[in-house]
């Protein structure tokens, strides 16, 4: 429930002004800390950043560098899919059995795991023969 609110809270303060859809993402450190980020759009588009991207940024700026839990919200008509990018940038810094709940505003939730979004993601063990 704490990880809902801060990710509900964070979630207002989406900078949205091309899309309009505001997603929240809020992520437990390993250290129990909770570190929250919204999406920030530009007006060169491919500028913008996604909201799983500024709570992963929080929580390294913070010390932080391993994931337990995530949670993604947004005004979706199904619990909001997290883009590509950002499964891999949660993969980055979870384990595969990392929890994450996806959300709609109105209270539908999915519940998944890191490695589950991502099957496969590419990481540093595929540079262990470089
Ligand atoms: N968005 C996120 O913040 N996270 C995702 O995983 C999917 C997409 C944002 C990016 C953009 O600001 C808006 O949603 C529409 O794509």
């Amino acid at each position: 429930m704490e990880l809902e609110t801060a990710a509900r809270a964070v979630r207002e303060n989406a900078y949205v002004p091309y899309s309009g859809f505001r997603v929240g993402a809020a992520l437990r450190g390993a250290g129990g800390a909770v570190f929250a980020g919204c999406n920030v759009e530009n007006a060169a588009y491919p500028e913008g950043t996604c909201a799983e991207a500024g709570a992963i940024a929080a929580m390294v700026a913070a010390g932080e560098t391993q994931i337990a839990e995530a949670f993604v919200i947004a005004d979706s008509p199904e619990p909001v899919s997290p883009c590509g990018g950002c499964r891999q940038k949660l993969a980055e810094f979870a384990a595969p059995d990392t929890p994450v709940t996806l959300a709609t505003l109105s209270g539908e939730t999915r519940r998944t795991t890191v490695g589950a979004l991502l099957p496969g993601a590419f990481s540093d063990a595929d540079m262990s023969g470089t």
